[in-house]
């Protein structure tokens, strides 16, 4: 895990954007502030777990979210998702809730651990809000870039209005950019561009999205990447996530913290 620039350092931040990405002002914000159940140690949303090792993270370490045991689906390939194994998520260990192997047979109807399918997923791919998002809802994306992977969208919708899109682009004009913006009335806004690009082609990745009362606020294998201020403010009509692009989708999942 990367120390200076840890989601619990994202979530203690509620102040500006950080346009220029890395490693911005929540680089020195203590581990552990703000206030999240179970946000024990720096470097991950609480209530959330894997369903393999994501780059810095340790699955077995610790599960503090809601998911019975044998919660998580799908055998995934071995050696599928290396990386530094430091426990990203300890807090309390929900007993068995990682019965050794993510491959343990049997497991996993399809029911992530709190409302969302998991387990090899179609693509592209809808994720509904019943009710809406709210402040501290926590979506979380689980996949694996394509080889020469060109883009990758999600899009949480209102209808057919798109409240956020964030948009990771490859390859335009031979660059790596992240674009984010809003579309209201079949209309695009002004762009939000970033251009730290914590993606890679062939490479799986893990998409933290946390809804804030003024902002969503993003975090990709569990560094803080960007923020994005709500355009479209009535929370409640943002319906759905759209997950599309040249990825293979692992999970897709939202709870509470
Ligand atoms: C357009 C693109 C859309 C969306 C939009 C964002 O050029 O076709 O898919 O990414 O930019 O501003």
């Amino acid at each position: 895990m990367a120390d200076s620039f840890s989601l619990n350092d994202a979530l203690s931040g509620s102040g500006n954007p950080n346009p220029q990405g890395w490693p911005g002002q929540w680089g020195n914000q203590p581990a552990g502030a703000g206030g999240y159940p179970g946000a024990s140690y720096p470097g991950a949303y609480p209530g959330q777990a894997p369903p393999a090792a994501y780059p810095g993270q340790a699955p077995p370490a610790a599960y503090p979210g809601p998911a019975p045991p044998g919660a998580y689906p799908g055998p995934a390939p071995p050696g599928a998702y290396p990386g530094p194994t430091a426990p990203a998520y300890p807090g309390p260990t929900a007993p068995g809730a990682y019965p050794g192997q993510p491959s343990a047979p049997g497991a996993y109807p399809g029911a992530g651990p709190a409302g969302g399918p998991t387990g090899p997923l179609p693509v592209p791919y809808e994720l509904a809000f019943h009710g809406g998002v709210m402040p501290r809802m926590l979506v979380t994306i689980l996949g694996t870039m394509k080889p020469n992977a060109n883009r990758l969208a999600l899009d949480f919708k209102r209808g057919n209005d798109v409240a956020f899109h964030f948009n990771p682009r490859f390859n335009e004009d031979n660059k790596r950019v992240i674009v984010c913006n809003s579309k209201l009335n079949n209309n695009w806004g002004q762009e939000e561009r970033q251009i730290a690009f914590p993606f890679e082609s062939g490479k799986p990745f893990k998409i933290q999205v946390l809804v804030e009362s003024d902002h969503f606020k993003v975090a990709v294998n569990d560094a803080h990447l960007l923020q994005y201020n709500h355009r479209m403010k009535n929370l409640k009509e943002i319906n759905a996530v759209g997950i599309s692009g040249d990825i293979s989708l692992t999970s897709a999942s939202y709870t509470m913290i």
